[in-house]
């Protein structure tokens, strides 16, 4: 089954249950202001979960457009993405728990419908803590599903617990959906530390709001709030293990084969973070941001810059990102028809940005030659100080990485534990400053 066809199904299926399709709304919220980004499909609904009534009833359903820059590190292996679409399905206060889980089993299993072996799924719920007790209702209705006690399991707050990235908001425990991914039978345990079982759908109990002193009131009107990631579960229906390996991918490294000197860069981190992060960059200028500096254009900033280092190591030495631009908006367009509209500015902007960077990567490189052919002491001993290199860091924007890339060149190595003192000692007189990195970045020490 193509992803087309699995939007399609979950819709279908949700109307049948008497929910309204509700559109995808933009990737910058609305109607939350504690997340630069749309992360779920429940950010748009923040109001109508704490009880606004919706136009649309109490039952919603729809597939929205997501970005999780949280992510960003584990970006590379086959389930993480920063950009990807959730189906979800909502109750406002309408059902609840059991309702919600008959509705994924049968989702998930049905020979009308996505006609998954149970015997390749798996299932965690809250084990419970000092704010939540047990989920002890979830744990029995997966039981009077069929599925076995050893395959669920009881996890605490870290695996089991949703509320929005933001510190404040309606959470509650959830119960989430893994699927066997592997050619291999599965085990009869399910073991959360085994990556062949592949996380695909999250039920979410919405019944406390966090209040801003850390407690957890309880929600007068409860609420379901479910996300299956289109990626993974595509890849699923697919027989692969990999969300890379399906039509939402395979133009695009078909085009990054053809610009980089790799044989198949689809096999390589690098190739992954390219076209993974172009896409995302794609979709959030369609959605009217911007590179800069601040605040979500910082996020695309860094994506951008971060897919033009990786491009270099496939031996892309050209600008690309607005090729591969073209073939994410041909993937696309039949579902977010916004993206050919916006086809120019996503072009444009792709490209002042890939100029603008390529002008840093020489003009840092111009700098670090500076220093090779200049600092006696660096000469002798062939180190360049972590104070030298966190100055072409900080100053000329060029990146630690390629600093140790371009003086191993020279036979050069870098002191990269200087580098990370200069670089801790800066950020300590930053935080005396207020913090310089306002607006919710995570920042991971990764500059660009
Ligand atoms: N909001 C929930 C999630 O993102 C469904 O997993």
């Amino acid at each position: 089954m193509k992803a087309k066809e699995l939007r399609q199904k979950y819709l279908d299926f949700f109307t049948e249950k008497g929910h309204s399709v509700i559109g995808s709304a933009l990737l910058v919220p609305e109607n939350d202001p504690t997340v630069l980004f749309t992360t779920a499909g429940m950010h748009p609904l923040v109001p109508y979960l704490m009880g606004q009534k919706h136009p649309e009833g109490t039952r919603l359903v729809n597939f929205q457009k997501c970005i999780r820059t949280g992510d960003i590190e584990e970006v590379g292996d086959d389930t993480h993405l920063t950009f990807f679409e959730m189906l979800g399905n909502w109750s406002l206060g309408d059902y609840f728990k059991e309702e919600a889980i008959a509705y994924s089993f049968e989702f998930l299993t049905s020979e009308k419908w996505l006609n998954l072996p149970i015997e390749r799924l798996s299932i965690t719920v809250f084990a419970g803590d000092d704010d939540a007790p047990f989920d002890e209702e979830s744990y029995n209705f997966w039981i009077g599903h069929g599925i076995p006690a050893a395959r669920i399991a009881k996890l605490g707050k870290k695996d089991n617990w949703w509320g929005p990235a933001g510190q404040t908001g309606p959470c509650g425990p959830d119960t989430e959906m893994f699927y066997w991914t592997s050619d291999e039978a599965p085990p009869e345990n399910y073991d959360p530390e085994d990556n062949r079982w592949m996380e695909i759908w999250n039920d979410v109990f919405m019944q406390y709001n966090k209040n801003a002193d850390g407690k957890f009131e309880a929600l007068e009107q409860t609420n379901v709030d479910t996300g299956m990631g289109v990626e993974r579960v595509t890849a699923v229906l697919q027989g692969k293990s990999s969300c890379y390996d399906t039509e939402l991918f395979k133009p695009l490294f078909e085009k990054l084969t053809e610009l980089s000197t790799h044989e198949n860069p689809r096999e390589t981190r690098s190739g992954r973070i390219v076209v993974e992060h172009i896409r995302s960059a794609v979709f959030i200028i369609s959605d009217g941001i911007f590179p800069g500096n601040l605040g979500q254009g910082y996020v695309l900033r860094r994506l951008i810059r971060r897919a033009i280092r990786e491009a270099r190591k496939l031996g892309i030495e050209t600008t690309f990102t607005s090729d591969l631009a073209k073939v994410v908006i041909s993937t696309f367009n039949d579902i977010y028809p916004d993206l050919a509209k916006n086809a120019g500015t996503i072009s444009d902007e792709l490209s002042r940005e890939e100029n603008q960077f390529s002008a840093t990567l020489v003009n840092g490189e111009k700098q670090l030659m500076k220093i090779i052919d200049n600092v006696p002491d660096f000469i002798e001993k062939k180190v360049i100080s972590g104070k030298h290199a966190f100055k072409l860091y900080d100053t000329y924007g060029y990146p630690l990485e390629l600093t140790v890339e371009m003086a191993a060149e020279q036979g050069f190595s870098v002191d990269e534990d200087g580098f990370a003192k200069a670089m801790k000692k800066h950020q300590e007189v930053s935080k005396g400053d207020g913090g310089s990195f306002k607006g919710g970045l995570q920042d991971h020490g990764d500059r660009f």
